[in-house]
């Protein structure tokens, strides 16, 4: 399946040069959206996942429907302030800004598997910060997924020593 057709880029999105890559125009696509999912499901099952996590917004869209797929739990990571219970935190630098992400103390038993996945595998500073929290708490990261990969930010060099799958790779 053409993957890339189904993605919409808007040029100088949200600021001048970047090249946002929309995956709207995907998700609304039952049979695109299928084979995303499904392909997302195929990596994470060889990876043993116990536990699919997710950086809040769009890695919800992506790593629930993988884990309903898989029959195992999601656990979010969320901006922070908005979950609820005791949390732990992460600092990270964005392609576009920087940030914090947090996660439940209590979200992961020590030694379970995880695989994060998110949309967007960019300078890999979100995925990161999702990885180091779950070791934090005491979970195995076993691999990291994304829809898309922009190789030529090297997110792949931050994620260096773990398991990266994207669906589609933009080069330039
Ligand atoms: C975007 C995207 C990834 C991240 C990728 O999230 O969804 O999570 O950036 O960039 P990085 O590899 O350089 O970290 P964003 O924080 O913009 O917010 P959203 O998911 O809430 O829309
Ligand atoms: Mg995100």
């Amino acid at each position: 399946m053409d993957l890339k057709s189904k993605i919409r880029v808007v040029p100088d999105f949200p600021k001048p040069g970047i090249s946002f890559k929309d995956i709207t125009t995907l998700l609304k696509d039952r049979e695109a959206y299928v084979y995303t999912i499904d392909s997302l499901v195929a990596f994470c099952k060889d990876k043993g996942a116990e536990l699919i996590v997710g950086p809040e917004a769009r890695g919800f869209v992506l790593g629930a429907p993988v884990a309903y797929a898989l029959k195992v739990g999601f656990v979010p990571v969320r901006k922070p302030g908005k979950l609820p219970a005791e949390t732990v935190r992460y600092e990270y630098g964005l392609e576009y800004g920087s940030d914090v992400l947090e996660i439940h103390k209590d979200a992961i038993q020590p030694g379970q598997k995880v695989v994060v996945v998110d949309d967007l595998l960019a300078t890999g500073g979100t995925a990161l910060a999702a990885v180091k929290l779950v070791e934090k708490i005491g979970g195995i990261v076993t691999g990291v997924a994304f829809v898309i990969e922009l190789s030529y930010l090297n997110g792949r060099k931050t994620l260096e020593g773990y398991d990266v799958y994207s669906v589609i790779t933009y080069d330039d």
